[in-house]
């Protein structure tokens, strides 16, 4: 069976450098999805659609060209051949993409492009649903996690050049964001069957990089 592993858990529990750290380590491609809702959201935003209107949202989703670049050493994002990696990462952005990720449509088209993308397996992909829907039979899943405080001040780090994002203020918007993601009706977060949950609280990154590669060699 070709390696895949699913990496899910909620924001700032180190997903995306662990996904990385993974894939550099045991040579394998790398798919952040959360950065495809995110180009989605950026797109809606662009065109002016209001986010929080389910309908306006699905009927749209089938319109943006979203492009994801699989090589963990330059991770890439592109909406209709435009370089999105810096605006998905606003606050309006990040503030937005629950929304636009709850509805079924948008879910629906982008589970499509992630499997295309998976394809053979060979990848380190990191999402919320990839164990659950996207890649049910990966033959490693985790389920990362990390204290709720310690994931905001990851979040405020990456937010550093935006001064309304103090740790308080985004430890809000990440509670919001996280309540959200987890109460969807359409594939909500949560721990995969067969998930090995990593808290990764009170671990280094590479402690958390090779806990993953450990497992990854069982499933050999
Ligand atoms: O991992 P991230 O914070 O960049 O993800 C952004 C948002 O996208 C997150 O709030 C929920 C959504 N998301 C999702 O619904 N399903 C995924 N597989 C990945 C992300």
């Amino acid at each position: 069976m070709p390696l895949v592993i699913a990496m899910d858990g909620p924001s700032g529990s180190g997903k995306s450098s662990a996904s990385k750290g993974v894939a550099r380590a045991l040579g394998l491609r790398y798919l952040d999805t959360g950065a495809m809702y995110r180009a989605m959201t950026w797109w809606m935003l662009e065109h002016g659609v209001p986010v929080e209107d389910a309908a306006a949202v699905a009927a749209r989703a089938a319109e943006p060209v979203i492009e994801s670049g699989t090589d963990p050493d330059a991770p890439t994002i592109t909406v209709d051949g435009t370089d999105v990696s810096g605006p998905i990462r606003t606050r309006e952005v990040t503030n937005a993409v629950s929304a636009v990720s709850s509805v079924p449509e948008v879910r629906a088209r982008l589970v499509e492009l992630q499997r295309e993308i998976i394809g053979d397996g060979g990848i380190v992909v990191e999402g919320r649903d990839i164990g659950t829907v996207v890649a049910p039979d990966a033959p490693v899943k985790v389920y990362l996690t990390a204290s709720e405080e310690a994931r905001a001040l990851r979040r405020a780090k990456d937010l550093a050049a935006d001064p309304g994002a103090t740790v308080t203020v985004t430890q809000a918007e990440q509670a919001r964001r996280d309540r959200l993601d987890s109460t969807r009706k359409a594939s909500p977060l949560t721990k995969a069957d067969g998930a090995h949950e990593i808290d990764s609280t009170e671990l280094s990154l590479t402690e958390v990089v090779e806990a993953i590669v450990r497992l990854a060699k069982e499933h050999e």
